[in-house]
């Protein structure tokens, strides 16, 4: 089937349909939605049998949805309607949630039902269940949408509120004022609830130290208590904030003017506001600990749990540190965990963004990734594995790849590849890591393809070694027994020897500073040089600034090459 993504952005669950789809055998291109005459024209030009719609902003035009099938992926029960529907489902405390295909009619969310599924909601941000839960569901729901469009006798049932499953209705899009926290009678829960409903967009807008800020990434704080609405301490780059009946860490907050409106560390956000603020050392029980060392038997585990995945100079160094203490235990195996949405997503680019010199704090980033790389690739005291449970992108995916074993699950999407990021050359060792695992002509070709990649794809291009589970508690206890099995197995030893053995070879044939050097060098004129499409669109990246065209990586039916072939053969 030839199948239309139409995407306000490439974002998780479009991506994750696309690689599905792509695999189930069905012909998808992807266009962005930027007007109306471009989508006609990619109307034109590809002839799709079904216009699919992810994550869409606006209306699709009537000509449009009258003259072909297109079907809008609403992340909300059956009958819900209305641009804000996971948000209210968190605020509200639901239990369940579901995610519903329908088609595209004259009034928005109330055409004909081809398909609905429902999930469990967690107590996690909104990005979270919708990269997770909602993105599972969804896919689940498109593919029988899919499946209907092929059974002729399929008729999509019309939307009656009078049906007994049909538990959704129309809600208001969610403002600022439903956020509200009343800091004197909320409780953490409460507050929690309120900002997991609005992270990643918009936050909450709240008055913290006498600043008003968005608000974002909210964890409970454990232990803690202090004058409701106040900051009672910071620990890292968090600021703890007290509650009715107890307290809570926000990590991250937006200013909503000026400069860097974009996310930074709270403590950052919130700089000069601060006075007088008793601080929790980073590592400390009641801290804010972004990473935690564990050990059971053999298997020593260190999660990174960075927001977003973003790893800055010093989140790289401080891992760095903990990698090292780690080594130092008599253990036989490391894992590399990473935190509980992402692995990682390589440098951090808002912090770059907001640094004086964005050069400079780039060149600082990279080479503290590097760091992190090299010490992953030099051990040789340990066997190391990657457990990736969530989705990683650049130069996350090649710090990964540094470890002896990269394990995936099956639903991780990777976006092995710098060049979206205003071609940038990419380091952490990918020019050694990728032909070595994957061969020179799939190197190149992972490198140059700019896609994103399902974990089975990975797997057969060797960028992974395995791929297993489903949901992340059956991968958390997969890899703890495998790895437990690899530390245990008689051929340990050999193993452990073999990779040195390599290791020195690979030594012998180019030295591992070599790569490095090279790869920096381009790095450096990505950073400093005359061509300032890095800074460019790293600055389109923070600010979300809205694309003016779609990749023809992406957008298929505008490669001519694609217009005089396969076009053609279908
Ligand atoms: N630095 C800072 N923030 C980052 C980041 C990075 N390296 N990578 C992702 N993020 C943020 C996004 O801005 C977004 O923020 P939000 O919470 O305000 O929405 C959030 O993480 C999720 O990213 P998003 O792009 O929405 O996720 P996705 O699953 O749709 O796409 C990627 C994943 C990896 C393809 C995409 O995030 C990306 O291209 N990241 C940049 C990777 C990169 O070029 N790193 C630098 C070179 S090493």
């Amino acid at each position: 089937m030839r199948i239309l993504l139409l995407v306000h952005g490439f974002n998780s669950l479009s991506q994750r349909l696309f690689v599905e789809l792509r695999d189930d055998g069905h012909d998808v291109t992807v266009e962005f939605d930027i007007n109306d005459g471009t989508l006609r024209k990619a109307v034109e030009l590809f002839a799709p049998d079904v216009i699919l719609a992810p994550f869409l902003k606006r209306a699709i035009p009537a000509d449009v949805w009258q003259n072909h099938l297109c079907l809008i992926v609403h992340p909300g029960v059956i009958g819900d309607r209305g641009p804000s529907a996971l948000d209210w489902a968190i605020l509200e405390g639901k239990g369940n949630w579901g995610v519903t295909v329908l088609q595209a009619k004259a009034e928005m969310d109330a055409g004909p039902i081809w398909a609905s599924e429902t999930f469990p909601v967690r107590r996690a941000s909104k990005s979270s269940i919708y990269r997770t839960e909602l993105t599972e569901a969804a896919l689940v729901a498109v593919r029988k949408a899919i499946a209907g469009i092929q059974t002729p006798e399929f008729t999509p049932r019309p939307l009656d509120y009078s049906a007994p499953d049909v538990t959704g209705r129309l809600r208001e899009a969610m403002v600022q004022a439903d956020r509200r926290i009343d800091w004197a009678n909320d409780t953490s829960e409460d507050v929690l609830r309120k900002i997991h409903s609005s992270d990643g967009v918009p936050g909450v807008l709240s008055n913290i130290a006498g600043k008003s800020v968005f608000l974002h990434d909210a964890r409970p704080a454990h232990g803690l208590t202090g004058t409701a609405g106040e900051v009672i301490a910071t620990s890292g780059t968090a600021v703890c904030v007290g509650t009715k009946d107890g307290a809570i860490w926000i990590g991250h907050a937006r200013e909503p003017k000026g400069e860097a409106t974009f996310k930074l560390p709270t403590t950052r956000v919130l700089s000069g506001s601060l006075t007088e603020v008793p601080e929790i050392p980073i590592d400390a029980e009641q801290g804010y600990q972004e990473i935690a060392y564990s050990e059971r038997g053999p298997v020593g585990t260190l999660r990174f749990d960075f927001y977003n995945g973003a790893m800055s100079s010093e989140q790289c160094a401080r891992l760095l540190a903990a990698y090292e203490m780690a080594l130092t235990r008599p253990t036989k195996v490391l894992m590399l965990a990473g935190g509980s949405d992402f692995w990682s997503n390589g440098i951090h680019l808002n912090i770059i963004e907001a640094a004086d010199n964005a050069a400079e704090e780039s060149w600082r980033n990279i080479n503290a990734m590097d760091d992190l790389a090299e010490a992953i690739i030099r051990t040789e005291s340990h066997l190391t594995i990657a457990a990736m449970g969530g989705n990683s992108g650049a130069g996350g995916v090649f710090l990964a790849r540094a470890c002896d074993l990269l394990w995936m699950r099956g639903p991780v999407i990777v976006n092995p590849h710098y060049k979206d990021m205003g071609n940038l050359y990419g380091s952490e060792f990918w020019t050694y890591l990728l032909p070595r695992h994957c061969g020179d002509e799939d190197a190149q070709r992972i490198n140059q393809q700019r896609l994103p990649m399902a974990a089975t794809e990975a797997l057969s291009l060797g960028l992974a070694d395995a791929v297993f589970a489903q949901s992340k508690v059956d991968f958390d206890a997969e890899v703890a027994k495998r790895a437990d099995e690899l530390a245990n197995a008689p051929e340990y030893a050999d193993r452990l020897r073999a990779k040195s053995d390599q290791r020195q070879a690979d030594e012998q044939e180019k030295p591992l500073s070599a790569y490095r050097d090279e790869e920096l060098s381009r790095m450096r004129r990505n950073f400093y040089g005359f061509d300032t499409s890095y800074h460019i669109a790293r600055s389109d990246f923070v600010r979300k600034t809205k694309k003016s065209r779609t990749p023809v990586t992406l957008a298929r039916h505008r490669d001519k090459s694609w217009q005089q072939t396969d076009r053609k053969a279908s």
